[in-house]
């Protein structure tokens, strides 16, 4: 760690990495429970899962996120289940789906059934050197059911959360010249105030050599579309939720995808039956450039038409790009949005205004960072 606080490492991808840095480094990095690792680019949460791992990465590919203890875990499983739910009809919660990480059910490792994971698409996977931030949106952390001793710690955490409306918990940025990431944690977003908070987001988009200033205004249009959403919608409240901001950060032109299928060999099929974990790398992202949907629709949310599309859901998106697509991967693209952390969604019969504070709040700021 430097005198910054920032972190440096060099860890590019996940799964197929893993083994080369294992034969590397000479040591074995550890696998978990059904062949899963610790998913290598978590940014901030919890260090909640096997062993204290925090998210983990299952071998097709997809995220783990246990479920926390009540009733902070099962909301979060029934916000997930509720929006890509089969049947669902609600105009607002279909729409909803766009803009956040695909669900595809819970998963129960095999080797030790008593846990219970939500198992969800890996933002960052299409990825070469994901930049990634997780910013925590709104103005107040705490929900509304929170006790006076809660409210007390959140705000001390960041008390300038109700006027800055957004926190950054955690960021990684791909360095080119050195071919390293360089690392922020929390510490570092709650040390920022109302004249530097403008300097620590643009360190996110700044690569050791230029600013990325296409991939902010990216960033930008994927965030009014989000609060577009919010502008729609009366029936939901969040609280403490993220935003997961990714960018490409590597120079190099993508072709489709940098993914290799799994290993032959590589795939378990342990899990609950909702979960079914057995489908090739290869095939789930084949199946879901067909789709434009989660790889596991027909045993989770979407019913298919005819051709073999998942009906009455998301429209087709250019960013969802698998490895059978025709299209390719550009820096056009290269970036994500996606809301994250639900363990605090509330409904509500009002316009969320704390969220859209903190959206407005951070979207001039990036617009601000464009105009220097
Ligand atoms: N779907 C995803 N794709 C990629 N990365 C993810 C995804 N979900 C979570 N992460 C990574 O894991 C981190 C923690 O996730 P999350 O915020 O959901 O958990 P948490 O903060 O531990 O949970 P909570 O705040 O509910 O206790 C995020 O900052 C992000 O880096
Ligand atoms: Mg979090």
């Amino acid at each position: 760690m430097s005198a910054d606080g920032q972190i440096m490492d060099s860890s590019s991808r996940t799964l197929d990495n893993l083994e080369k840095e294992n034969n590397k480094n000479g040591s074995v990095r550890q696998v978990l429970l059904d062949g899963c690792v610790p998913f290598s680019h978590q940014v901030a949460g919890h260090k909640c899962g096997i062993n204290n791992t925090g998210v983990l990465q299952h071998p097709d590919g997809t995220i783990l996120k246990q479920l926390q203890t009540p009733p902070r875990g099962p909301r979060e499983m029934n916000f997930y289940t509720q929006v890509f739910a089969k049947d669902c009809t609600d105009k607002k919660l279909l729409d909803l789906q766009q803009h956040l990480p695909k669900y595809y059910g819970t998963w129960r490792p095999g080797e030790s059934p008593h846990e219970l994971y939500l198992k969800l698409e890996d933002v960052t996977r299409r990825f070469l050197r994901p930049c990634i931030m997780d910013v925590k949106i709104g103005r107040r952390s705490y929900d509304p059911f929170a006790s006076q001793e809660k409210r007390d710690e959140q705000i001390s955490k960041y008390p300038l959360m109700e006027e800055i409306g957004f926190l950054l918990l955690g960021m990684r940025v791909y360095q080119i010249d050195s071919d390293r990431y360089i690392s922020h944690d929390q510490f570092y977003g709650r040390s920022l105030e109302k004249d530097s908070i403008k300097n620590g987001l643009t360190r996110f988009f700044h690569n050791g050599q230029e600013l990325r200033r296409h991939a902010v205004s990216l960033i930008i249009s994927k965030i009014q579309s989000i609060l577009r959403w919010f502008e729609s919608q009366t029936q939901l409240h969040f609280y403490a939720s993220s935003l997961l901001l990714v960018y490409e950060g590597s120079p190099h032109r993508v072709n489709g995808s940098k993914h290799k299928p799994a290993e032959p060999g590589t795939e378990h099929q342990q899990g609950e039956p909702q979960s079914n974990s057995n489908i090739s790398h290869e095939a789930l992202s084949f199946q879901s450039s067909l789709t434009h949907s989660h790889p596991y629709c027909h045993n989770v949310q979407h019913e298919r038409n005819a051709n073999g599309k998942c009906g009455g859901s998301v429209e087709e998106k250019d960013e969802e790009i698998g490895i059978g697509d025709k299209k390719q991967f550009g820096q056009e693209e290269a970036v994500e949005v996606k809301m994250i952390d639900f363990a605090h969604v509330f409904p509500s019969d009002n316009p969320d205004e704390s969220y859209m504070y903190g959206l407005r709040n951070l979207l001039s700021t990036l617009e601000q960072i464009l105009k220097d």
